[in-house]
């Protein structure tokens, strides 16, 4: 069974796609649909700006706008079982939470989610691809080995041509690695406006056959913008109190940390690299396929996930009441159930989506901040906390500031 042959059972199309920003930069050819990669940097005059500098110095670096995309099929538990999986809408819903997912077409790419996800990210922010001076995607399912996808969002989105475009790969926890990344790149002083997405296509390495892993997973892309905060109007927050806000401190990424603890074979994709390439005899095996220890898996991610988010707090010194808004790595509802109990927060004020998208792995945080923006669950002032786990194992947590 291929990915894509699945039928779609629900009749409206749920993407969460912003109408996309036209790329100023560059406008895409008809026969191509790829706008050409711009030659001329505009004058740098604003990045040496002594507001922008200032505001650099004093570390104030923050998320200046958010974007999501999914792509347009949307695949029912119902529409799995009657495809063949050995398994039920009951069983999925209850283990995981997970109701559906969205699964790319056969021709859509990682880069074609992260391109339009960018698009809506750069729109909010109030700025074009002209605009961006680096782009990072977060990524385990790049189109292509090389080049990177960054190179080929750099492509579709016109960006400009002298800029520094690269993939990252920390699985699910992909966005937390780029929001790092780019962090402390912009707050360098050498670059302005970093543009970040995590984007996947898991579609495309889950093992159709394999019940205990394709009914977890699905498609779709976040980005974001980080550049030094500036005056902006957001295009979703309200503006009713929270006694949760800080006030009038400025938007800010507060603090990331990052973590890895290796253990390598509980999930991961056993063929296909430098140490085992493919060969008939590993694709008659379906070894290219993800592979997972699945309770093992859940143990250590209610576990690690605890312990970033007891770190980080400590750390900046906040306290869980001080954080309006959990947005975690969208894997099962039970693990995310098991951090909220551990950590005594409140059920109601972690955002949760999975239910409509499964996990997405490195998109997972980026396109549930920007439903949680668009839904009007983030205000100005509040700080929300990012929870992530993945392969690796990978896993983090990041503080911000709105
Ligand atoms: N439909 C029906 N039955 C199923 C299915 C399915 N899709 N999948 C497994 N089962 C069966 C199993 O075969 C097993 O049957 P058995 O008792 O006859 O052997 C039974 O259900 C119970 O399986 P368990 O593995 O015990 O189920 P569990 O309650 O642990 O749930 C799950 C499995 C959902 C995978 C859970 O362990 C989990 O979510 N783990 C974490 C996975 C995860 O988050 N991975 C990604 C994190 S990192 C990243 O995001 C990249």
């Amino acid at each position: 069974m291929s990915a894509t042959n699945f039928s779609t059972t629900t009749a409206a199309t749920v993407s969460t796609t912003a109408p996309a920003a036209t790329p100023t930069a560059a406008t895409p050819t008809a026969a191509t649909g790829i706008a050409p990669v711009l030659t001329a940097p505009p004058a740098p005059t604003a990045a040496n700006s002594p507001a922008l500098q200032a505001a650099i110095a004093r570390g104030a670096i923050a998320i200046l706008g958010t974007g999501s995309h999914a792509p347009k099929n949307i695949v029912t538990n119902d529409d799995l079982a009657r495809q063949g999986i050995d398994t039920t809408d009951e069983w999925i819903r209850t283990r995981t939470g997970i109701s559906s997912r969205h699964i790319g077409a056969n021709g859509e790419a990682t880069s074609d989610f992260a391109t339009r996800a960018a698009q809506a990210a750069l729109a909010d922010a109030g700025l074009t691809p002209a605009d961006i001076d680096l782009i990072i995607i977060a990524t385990l399912t790049p189109d292509l080995p090389m080049p990177a996808c960054a190179t080929l969002v750099q492509q579709k989105l016109g960006a400009r041509a002298d800029i520094p475009c690269f993939d990252l790969n920390a699985a699910c926890t992909g966005f937390l690695y780029a929001l790092d990344t780019a962090w402390a790149m912009v707050a360098s002083g050498r670059y302005k406006h970093a543009l970040i997405a995590g984007a996947e296509k898991l579609s495309s390495i889950l093992d159709w056959q394999d019940r205990n892993t394709c009914v977890l997973f699905g498609d779709g892309a976040g980005a974001a913008i980080i550049g030094a905060t500036r005056a902006r109007k957001s295009t979703f927050a309200g503006s009713h109190f929270s006694p949760l806000r800080a006030g009038t401190l400025p938007p800010e990424i507060i603090g990331v940390r990052l973590y890895c603890t290796p253990d390598t074979e509980l999930l991961h994709i056993p063929v296909g690299g430098s140490l085992r390439p493919h060969t008939a005899g590993t694709y008659a095996q379906r070894q290219h396929y993800v592979q997972m220890k699945g309770k093992k898996i859940f143990k250590i991610a209610v576990r690690e996930m605890e312990r970033a988010a007891r770190e980080i707090l400590e750390q900046h010194n906040l306290t869980t009441n001080q954080i309006a808004l959990v947005i975690p790595h969208q894997a099962n509802r039970r693990i995310i159930d098991a951090i909220a109990k551990n950590l005594n927060y409140p059920p109601d004020r972690i955002f949760v989506n999975l239910d409509r998208y499964g996990n997405t792995s490195a998109a997972s945080i980026p396109i549930a901040l920007d439903e949680a923006r668009r839904s009007g669950r983030v205000h100005p002032g509040d700080t929300t906390l990012f929870l992530a786990f993945g392969a690796g194992l990978t896993y983090g947590s990041a503080l911000v500031r709105w």
